[in-house]
């Protein structure tokens, strides 16, 4: 993980380097430091933890005003503790380095640099990058001593480095590590994530693996590390805007982004609708109907908050398009020694498209001759580069630590895809596809309406938020949402918070009930567990918990059937009053099963969302979490 950025152009560099390490500061956050040169000398300054503390270290950036050219880094450690020793940038006489990655092979180079006459003074992998190329720098010039350097490298890097003795310069290189650089006028930048240089420019070149940029004030050169031809690269000019990265007034960009809900799932959706409203637009996403057609298995493989989404995509693919799916986390699948036979469909989900081991895994697959589809939120992300499809959730930067608006929308883009795969394959009419496009349209309302709710969450947060242990339970695909919810409890919150298929409740976790433990409910009226949950909520609250109910509230009448003594009411959905075994329900808006899987969704993460606020946690940053995890 890690953050780096380099800036080289006539602003204030320091000012700018820290503008856009707070914009890096998911990726890690530590410890932090910049690097420039002054009067022929490198100078570092770091610190231990976040980026203002950095910026309250460096004082008044007036006095920088001659920086012209700066690297900075946000750390999140991997080799030496959180230290300012171990905080990057680090140095080797006239060399300064920012590295995310990992160098698998620095013990034997330390070694070698040790022998040398070098001085280690981090616990960290990436000194031995700045002493080699010191090192180097004995015999070549800075260029070919870099490109010598990273040579010896094995592992994971992008890295910025600058040379006193050259200093307009910022040298950039990748591998296995996103490197973007970002052209503007008169200046250039270099950053893990174009998100940091969005307030000056949207035009990008995303570096690929084994390429080095030498980035100067007028300019730019971009060649293969192993050559100084040219690599031809031009310019993108990116459609994310400035204030997509912003607060725009809110307290936390957690509930910026679950408010953003309802515009990023229009923009999901918007153009993909074939004409006639009853298919998906496929050329646009690399994709034909008959590659879908012959799909004989789907193999969904994610990481986190998107392996929650592929093992709802499952629920939605099977039910709609008759297809097996196999839904595995990347960690796991790398190493099971997979099956694979040539006839599945691959699918990757990365908000970030950087995930390293959902990378191996997409590589894995490619391998083995299999059509592969990224669904990313990251234009330019290595899952993009490297898929041979791609479906971009287009939902603007998400710079809260845990997954909001990303994970709706990539619910959102697997139901598309399963109307697709249904339509190709014949398992839906034209007519049921056009029915549940038709739903999907009116998605972004519904989630408006429980977004204009807000207050009912926070209340039942309020009588919560004191509460050590959370169960959230569901069946079918309200199962996996009922793992998001929890998982988003505990990042958020430190709660200790587990979801649980609900028929699975009575085989182990219901030893756990007790008036401590909550249990929160995802029941759909439409599913065919409504008996078998409304159940697990009586067996729940005979053991004196709390049980918490999200539902779309219509609870089917059937003749014989009473409210339930202390159940509370609610009086939506046709005037219809209802009564549940729990004390706090909040209703979503009526929707298909799977639709209503993606509506359930928002009331968790504002749950979470509230309960952390009232615990006083950092929501947009929570402990020991990184947004993107680019290690194994
Ligand atoms: C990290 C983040 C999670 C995220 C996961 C996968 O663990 O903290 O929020 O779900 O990575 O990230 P990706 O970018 O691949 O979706």
């Amino acid at each position: 993980m890690c953050g780096i950025i380099g800036y080289t152009g006539p602003k204030n560099a320091v000012a700018v380097v820290i503008d856009g390490l707070k914009r890096l500061e998911y990726r890690g956050y530590d410890s932090a430091g910049v690097a420039f040169t002054d009067r022929g000398r490198i100078k570092t300054v770091r610190s231990v933890g976040k980026i203002s503390r950095l910026e309250n270290l460096l004082g008044d950036k007036q006095r920088y005003g001659k920086t012209g050219v700066v690297i900075g880094h946000t750390r999140w450690a991997t080799h030496g503790g959180p230290s300012k020793k171990n905080a990057h940038p680090h140095k080797s006489g006239g060399i300064a380095v920012v590295h995310n990655g990992i160098i698998e092979n620095y013990l034997p180079l330390r070694k070698k640099l040790k022998d040398a006459g070098f001085e280690f003074l981090s616990d960290t992998d990436t000194e031995v990058i700045c002493h080699l190329i010191n090192h180097r720098m004995r015999e070549l010039p800075f260029e070919d001593a870099v490109r010598a350097a990273v040579g010896e490298l094995k592992g994971a890097y992008a890295i910025a480095i600058i040379n006193s003795e050259e200093p307009d310069k910022i040298i950039g290189v990748r591998r296995d590590s996103p490197l973007v650089l970002g052209v503007g006028e008169g200046e250039s930048f270099l950053s893990s994530d174009a998100s940091a240089f969005l307030a000056h420019t949207k035009k990008a070149i995303f570096l690929e693996d084994g390429e080095m940029a030498v980035v100067t004030r007028g300019g730019y050169r971009i060649t293969r590390t192993g050559s100084s031809e040219p690599a031809g690269k031009v310019p993108q000019v990116l459609p994310w805007s400035e204030s997509m990265a912003e607060k725009n007034g809110y307290k936390h960009f957690m509930l910026k982004e679950i408010d953003e809900q309802p515009s990023a799932l229009a923009d999901i959706i918007r153009g993909r609708i074939a004409p006639g409203g009853d298919g998906i637009n496929l050329q646009e996403f690399g994709l034909s109907e008959k590659e879908l057609k012959k799909t004989e298995k789907v193999i969904i493989v994610a990481c986190g908050t998107s392996w929650h989404a592929g093992l709802a995509g499952r629920y939605m693919i099977e039910q709609m398009a008759r297809v097996p799916v196999e839904v595995d986390i990347a960690s796991e699948f790398k190493y099971r020694r997979p099956i694979l036979k040539g006839n599945e469909l691959f699918i990757s989900i990365s908000q970030s498209g950087e995930t390293a081991d959902t990378l191996a895994a997409q590589r894995l697959a490619k391998k083995a001759g299999i059509k592969t589809l990224a669904i990313t939120n990251v234009v330019g992300s290595t899952a993009h580069r490297e898929a041979d499809a791609v479906f971009f959730i287009r939902s603007g930067p998400e710079i809260g630590v845990a997954s909001t608006k990303t994970f709706t929308a990539q619910l959102s883009a697997l139901y598309m895809l399963s109307v697709a795969l249904a339509r190709a394959r014949g398992a839906t009419t034209r007519r049921d596809s056009k029915r549940l496009l038709q739903e999907l349209i009116e998605l972004p309302g519904k989630i408006e309406d429980i977004l204009s709710r807000k207050d009912e969450v926070e209340r039942i947060a309020r009588k919560n938020f004191k509460k050590e242990h959370f169960l959230f339970l569901g069946r079918g695909i309200s199962y996996p949402i009922a793992l998001e919810g929890a998982l988003k409890l505990k990042e958020i919150s430190y709660i200790h918070a587990e979801g649980y298929p609900a028929g699975e409740m009575k085989h182990g976790p219901i030893a756990l009930i007790d008036e401590e433990m909550p249990a929160l409910f995802l029941l759909s009226s439409k599913s065919q567990f409504v008996d078998k949950i409304l159940s697990n909520m009586e067996e729940v609250r005979s053991r004196n918990a709390r049980v918490l109910l999200v539902t779309d509230g219509q609870k089917p009448a059937s003749d014989d059937e009473k409210p339930v003594a202390g159940g509370q009411k609610t009086a939506r959905h046709n005037g219809e009053f209802e009564a549940f075994p729990a004390e706090g329900i909040f209703t979503v808006p009526d929707a298909n099963e799977f639709l209503l899987a993606v509506l359930m969704a928002v009331p968790l993460q504002l749950l979470a969302y509230y309960i952390g606020v009232q615990r006083g946690c950092d929501v947009d940053q929570p402990r020991n979490l990184a947004k993107s995890v680019t290690v194994e």
